[in-house]
This record gives C-alpha cells, sequence and structure tokens, in this order.
C-alpha cells in the first residue's frame, strides 16, 4: 500500500491535473497520516494553571536575569510569533524589540531564536539547533552529564538560558573573574542566587503556594518546572486550517493542496520534515550560508559538532520544526534566509546564495566540504519557482487561526 502511495504522490506531482481534487485530497491525508501526523489535541500534553500562571509572570520577569535586564520574553515575543523576528538574537544591553533591538548595541547571541510552538509536545524531546539537551531512551543528555535537573528534556532546557553568557548573562568582567569558569557548579551558583532573589519578591510567594513549600525551600527546579507549564500551555499547538482539512472540516485550496502533495511526494519534504511537528528530530547538513560571527566563530557554526565532536556532525543542525512557519522568518540557524522562497531553494540549490569567486580560498574549500557532506541523507529533490510558490501555499496552512 505505502509504495502504491508513493508511486500515485511521485505521479500527482506531475500529473495532478488529471486526478479529481476529491482523489488529491485523500491522498494528502494519508500520506500525512502515514508521516505521523496527528491534530493539535493528541500532541498536546497536560499542564497546570496555577503553576503555568506564576510560570507566566516568571516568564516576563527581569527579576531573574542576572543583570535583571532579560526575561524570556526579550527573545519569544507574541509580535514574532513567539521568535524576535531578527537574524541572531539580541540579548544583555540591547533594548527594544525588532529593528530598534538590532540598532541598540545590544550583545550578539550567534543563533536565530527559536520559536516555542509545541515544545514539550509528544515526541518533543530534542531542543535547541544543536540538540545540546536531548531525550534518548529516558536518559536525558546535556551539559548537566550524570544528574540532569529533570528527566523531562523541557524542563531541562528551560535551566539553561538563564547561564547563557550574552543570551541573560551581561559578558562583563566580574562573570570572567567570579563564574565564567567551565564548571557546572559556577551555572548552579548562578541558579541558586536567582532563587534567593525571587524567595525575596511576591512571586517567590505564589511560587512556593503553587508547590505547596516553605518559601525557603524553593529550588531553581520549581522556577524551571511552572516555566514549563506555561510554554506547555501557552505554546501548544493549535487548530490551524492544515489540522481542519486532516480532520475533514475544511477544503484546501488548488494551490495549497498542491503543495502539500509536494510536500510529501517529490520534494520529499517529509524526509526531514515529518510527524506533528514536522521534524524527524535528527541533524542534517543543509548548506544555507552563515550570517554573523557564527558560534564557533569567524562565521562558523560547527552546528552538531559541538555536542558531539563527531566530525560527521559538522555544519548539522536539528530539522526546525514548521508550525506557524509564515510567521516565525528570518530563517535557518543563523537567520540568514528572509523569505521561504529562498530557505526552500537553499535546500536543492545553495550555490544561488554564494558568490565563489569572491570566498577566500579557506572557506571556498569549506564549502565544498559541507556540499559533500549532503551525500548521504535523504535531500530534497529540485523545483521549479512554480512548485515552490505552492509549497509555501501549503506551509502557509500550517499556521495557526488565532495566533
Ligand atoms: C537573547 C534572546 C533570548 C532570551 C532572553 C531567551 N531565549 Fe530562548 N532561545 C533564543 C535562541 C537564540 C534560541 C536558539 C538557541 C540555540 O538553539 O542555540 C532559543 C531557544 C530556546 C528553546 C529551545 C526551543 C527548541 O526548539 O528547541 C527554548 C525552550 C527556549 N529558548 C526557552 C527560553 C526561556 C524559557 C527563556 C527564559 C528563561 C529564554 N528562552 C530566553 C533566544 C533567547
Ligand atoms: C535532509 C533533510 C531535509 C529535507 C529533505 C528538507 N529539509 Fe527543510 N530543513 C532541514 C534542516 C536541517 C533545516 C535547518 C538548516 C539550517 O538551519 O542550517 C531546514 C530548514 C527549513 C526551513 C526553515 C525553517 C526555520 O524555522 O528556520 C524551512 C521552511 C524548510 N526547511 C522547508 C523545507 C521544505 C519545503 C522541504 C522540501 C522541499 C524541505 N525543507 C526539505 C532539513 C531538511
Amino acid at each position: 500500500m505505502k509504495l502504491t502511495i508513493s508511486f500515485l504522490l511521485f505521479f500527482l506531482s506531475f500529473n495532478s491535473f488529471l486526478l479529481g481534487s476529491a482523489l488529491e485530497e485523500s491522498l494528502l491525508r494519508e500520506a500525512a497520516e502515514k508521516d505521523g501526523y496527528l491534530p493539535a489535541e493528541k500532541v498536546n500534553l497536560p499542564f497546570d494553571s496555577t503553576k503555568s500562571a506564576i510560570g507566566k509572570k516568571l516568564f516576563e520577569s527581569s527579576t531573574l536575569s542576572f543583570n535583571s535586564d532579560m526575561n524570556c520574553q526579550t527573545c519569544h515575543l507574541p509580535q514574532f510569533s513567539s521568535g524576535d523576528g531578527l537574524s541572531n538574537a539580541i540579548g544583555t544591553d540591547g533594548a527594544g524589540h525588532g529593528l530598534k533591538r538590532l540598532m541598540s548595541g545590544g550583545q550578539i547571541v550567534p543563533r536565530n531564536t527559536l520559536p516555542l510552538w509545541g515544545r514539550g509536545g509528544l515526541g518533543f524531546k530534542t531542543f535547541f539547533w544543536d540538540g545540546k539537551v536531548e531525550k534518548i531512551s529516558e536518559k536525558i543528555l546535556s551539559q548537566f552529564g550524570e544528574n540532569p535537573p529533570s528527566s523531562d528534556p523541557l524542563i531541562t532546557a528551560v535551566h539553561l538560558p538563564f547561564v547563557e553568557i550574552r543570551e541573560m548573562i551581561r559578558n562583563d568582567v566580574e562573570i570572567d573573574e567570579e563564574y565564567k569558569t567551565e564548571s557546572l557548579e559556577s551555572a548552579f551558583t548562578i541558579l541558586d542566587d536567582l532563587v534567593k532573589r525571587i524567595s525575596k519578591s511576591s512571586l517567590g510567594l505564589e511560587l512556593a503556594k503553587a508547590y505547596n513549600k516553605r518559601i525557603e525551600d524553593l529550588q531553581f527546579l520549581d522556577i524551571a518546572n511552572s516555566i514549563s507549564h506555561h510554554i506547555r500551555d501557552a505554546f501548544s499547538l493549535k487548530q490551524s486550517k492544515f489540522s481542519l482539512f486532516f480532520t475533514k472540516k475544511s477544503n484546501l485550496t488548488d494551490d495549497e493542496l498542491e503543495g502539500g502533495l509536494i510536500f510529501y511526494g517529490k520534494g520529499k519534504c517529509s524526509n526531514c520534515h515529518s510527524g506533528s511537528h514536522f521534524s524527524d528530530f535528527k541533524f542534517h547538513n543543509i548548506v544555507l550560508p552563515q550570517f554573523g560571527f557564527g558560534k564557533n566563530g569567524f562565521g562558523i557554526d560547527y552546528g552538531r559538532f559541538n555536542v558531539t565532536k563527531d566530525y560527521n556532525d559538522l555544519y548539522k543542525f536539528r530539522t526546525p520544526p514548521l508550525a506557524n512557519v509564515k510567521k516565525t522568518g528570518p530563517y535557518g540557524h543563523s537567520g540568514s534566509m528572509k523569505t521561504l522562497n529562498d530557505v526552500i531553494a537553499g535546500h536543492f540549490d545553495p550555490l544561488r546564495f554564494f558568490n565563489t569567486q569572491k570566498l577566500d580560498p579557506i572557506r571556498r574549500r569549506e564549502l565544498f566540504n559541507r556540499i559533500q557532506m549532503t551525500a548521504n541523507q535523504p535531500n530534497p529533490a529540485y523545483l521549479t519557482n512554480e512548485e515552490i510558490e505552492k509549497l509555501i501555499s501549503f506551509l502557509n496552512t500550517l499556521s495557526f487561526s488565532d495566533s
């Protein structure tokens, strides 16, 4: 049966006008189902609304940043669909949002802010562009080593922004001298400080009440736990045009339908953007140009290699989930692609974005290496501009109806 569907999808990509749209509709539903797609209500995990309410306040509270100038919402903003609208995030010493923040001279975090939709939902077990927090057969792999703060990867991930230099801690002399060591101990010193601060504020009282504890018994885990309840609540997956189509409550336009068939068929997008989150949670090398200084400096980001130190993982990044993708640009790990058309084309025709004559020989050699490394992955097919535009129509149906 699977073979028949693949064959039909492939055939349809070229001859869609030959078949009626009722058949196309059922093929698209079937392809999504076989690929593991589930509507939102089956993916979202339960949360506690009292804990989520206090988690929301903590998410928005700058008391919780070392220099009292940042909070989670500084970068995960509603007006940018839980991202920040920038290519690289701007952390401490920045001001304002969007373009204003870009010009404000704040410290640069050399990665594109990830949106938070569906994080912590069913099957969402690998966090960050390089997967530095992941859950593999009941074990948490992260900077915390043998003693992760929680067996829930979302709660473990929520610990990290607080101790990330430039993101929520100013990179200055005090930090250099007292805290910036490689040891876990310095991270915990900072987290303990934050608990003390919160305990002195009215938020501490509320948190203690929500967790049924004495204020002096509060731990950082309670803070991270309540923020995770907030993330599972506020950023849960919601109804989209596609989810309504999938459950037969609504139709798609011809372009959206054909785009969907390309996504699961000829375009091979679902080889990597699969399941309910449109990610296989694996790491692949898409040869997008690097924008900005890069995690490894001088315009380089080694991606997954930074976590595993395995040369086969150089330049690989976690397949990004695609909920609300229309609203979460710029795209890619360094936000180098401004439009969906560019980022899709960058998957199968990356050289259009590089001026190879102008690259210095070392960078050109590096580009050559990156391209060679794509040989063994399930790459997308070549697509015409018309097909890309249909794919974009389909991707736009993954936007939530009410956010
Ligand atoms: C300076 C901007 C900034 C601030 C402040 C910030 N984030 Fe982020 N967030 C980012 C960036 C950039 C990434 C991607 C980093 C990476 O993958 O290397 C990210 C990624 C994440 C992820 C991983 C999402 C995924 O798809 O794996 C979570 C969860 C998250 N942030 C939660 C938070 C929480 C909770 C706070 C507050 C404690 C916070 N962030 C504060 C910029 C920020
Ligand atoms: C081989 C696996 C793979 C295939 C196949 C694939 N992608 Fe991707 N996609 C990725 C990875 C990995 C990234 C992130 C690359 C980076 O940041 O360097 C990405 C990035 C994206 C983004 C940007 C999302 C964001 O939030 O930044 C979009 C949109 C996208 N892909 C759509 C598609 C479409 C449409 C197709 C089919 C034509 C496709 N992809 C095929 C792995 C894949």
